[in-house]
């Protein structure tokens, strides 16, 4: 048998990635309290409820042991509504609790990155018209600001908002966000207020901190044409690409924004990124679909055959990662992996994708580009938005009736990973025999 180490440079950052909402429980004061409490909008009625109870203390004992995998960084978001409960009032004891966490993370030798916006806004700010509101970008920025003051002794990078693709077609483009809306023209809105807002926190937080290093956290998606032979498929691959991955990341680079077959200058937001975050999951095909108006006129699926998770959300697509950081590397910026990882409550897939996606990374870096750090989502199974608790993220799970933490095997592979700096062909054969030929071919 071939042995072999595939090392990754010093000081790399091994992390995973979590969020307030899906985490902390007893978050009373935002938009997803009140979606959670409508009928029919989550799957199986499910709640956030007391999460993973990290706002009840857990979050230590689950940091601790993080810590003694040997993660040296940790991923997670502040909730705004917690910072600001109201336009006028700021929670000093909610900016102490994050502040807590940060400086314990510090003690551990974790890097913290921490996200500013990750899908949830306060109630108050959702009544003045949310991110529709021309005043979103400035009350953002101004959060996004206090934020950064209080805690910018422990941290000094920083993701303004999480995947404002996805919010945007979660929540304006029918795709089970609040609040609940489908209309391209408001979505048009919505999105370059996104943008205006992270343009001008960008530059509020640098006032801040002038060591800051700030980005954005984009999902990226794989799209392939159903039949390359096809040409209207492979024009609904750049159509796809170009709105849902490009629109974001390309107007930070020359400050015009592109959507949905329009486009606005917004030179505020040109060169207002430091880094590169990115978040991939997956890659899916596309095919032409002229009466699917909502859905860019293309039909998306996976091929018979994929390698799927258990609810079909994710294909294993390790060469769709690839693909996706060689694009990223176009921004010539340093690219963090802010997200990456598979639901799978019986951890048989996670194993394989975990090294399989971690391949890659180290596969990029031959090539010289710039990837700082890779952080899996996520440390623990949390509330998956829309899809409730019936998708499990974790490297460790939730007993969700006694909030047992349980072992998976995927958290000693990633220990390994984050002890060796890298993958071997040991840690392949050991938890995932099925694509060691793969990666350590003869
Ligand atoms: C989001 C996470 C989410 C994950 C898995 C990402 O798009 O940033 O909040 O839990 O996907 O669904």
């Amino acid at each position: 048998m071939i042995q072999a180490v595939f090392l990754f440079p010093k000081g790399f950052l091994w992390g995973t990635a979590t969020a307030a909402h899906q985490v902390e429980g007893r978050n009373e004061n935002n938009t997803w309290r009140l979606w959670e409490e409508e009928p029919d909008r989550i799957h199986n009625g499910e709640k956030a409820g007391l999460a993973c109870d990290w706002w009840g203390g857990r979050w230590r004992e689950d940091l601790d042991r993080a810590a003694k995998a040997g993660q040296n960084a940790h991923r997670l978001s502040v909730e705004w509504s917690r910072v600001q409960p109201a336009p006028d009032r700021w929670d000093e004891g909610a900016l102490d609790f994050y502040r807590q966490i940060l400086r314990e993370l510090v003690n551990r030798g974790m890097t913290p990155v921490v996200t500013l916006h990750h899908f949830t806004d306060p109630i108050w700010f959702a009544e003045k018209g949310g991110w529709e509101s021309d005043d979103s970008p400035a009350l953002f920025s101004v959060y996004a600001n206090k934020t950064v003051e209080a805690l910018k002794e422990y941290c000094n990078l920083w993701v303004t908002i999480n995947e404002p693709n996805v919010y945007v077609s979660g929540g304006y483009l029918g795709g089970g966000f609040p609040p609940g809306k489908n209309n391209l023209k408001t979505a048009f809105g919505v999105f370059a207020n996104l943008l205006r807002g992270h343009a001008s926190a960008y530059r509020g937080i640098h006032k801040v901190q002038p060591t800051a290093r700030v980005g954005v956290a984009h999902h990226v998606r794989g799209f392939e044409p159903a039949r390359p032979w096809f040409p209207a498929d492979r024009w609904i691959v750049n159509v796809l690409h170009a709105n849902f991955n490009n629109a974001f990341p390309g107007a930070l680079q020359d400050g015009r924004f592109r959507f949905a077959f329009r486009s606005m200058s917004v030179p505020e937001a040109s060169g207002a990124q430091d880094f590169f975050g990115l978040n991939y999951y997956t890659a899916e095909q596309a095919a032409f679909a002229p009466f699917a108006k909502d859905d860019f006129f293309a039909k998306r699926f996976f091929p018979h055959g994929a390698d799927l998770s258990p609810t079909g959300f994710i294909a294993n697509r390790p060469d769709a990662f690839y693909k996706a950081m060689r694009w990223a590397e176009r921004f010539k910026l340093p690219i963090v992996i802010t997200e990456n990882g598979v639901e799978d409550a019986q951890d048989t897939l996670r194993p394989r994708y975990l090294l399989q996606h971690v391949h890659q990374v180290w596969r990029a870096l031959n090539n010289s580009w710039p990837i700082k750090g890779y952080f899996h989502w996520s440390l623990i199974d949390n509330f998956e938005w829309e899809r409730g608790w019936g998708q499990r993220f974790g490297l460790w799970g939730l007993d969700r009736e006694t909030r047992a933490r349980i072992h998976r095997k995927s958290v000693d592979l990633y220990a390994a990973i984050c002890k060796e700096n890298g993958i071997s062909s040991e840690m392949t054969e050991k938890y995932a025999p099925e694509v060691f030929s793969k990666l350590f071919p003869e």
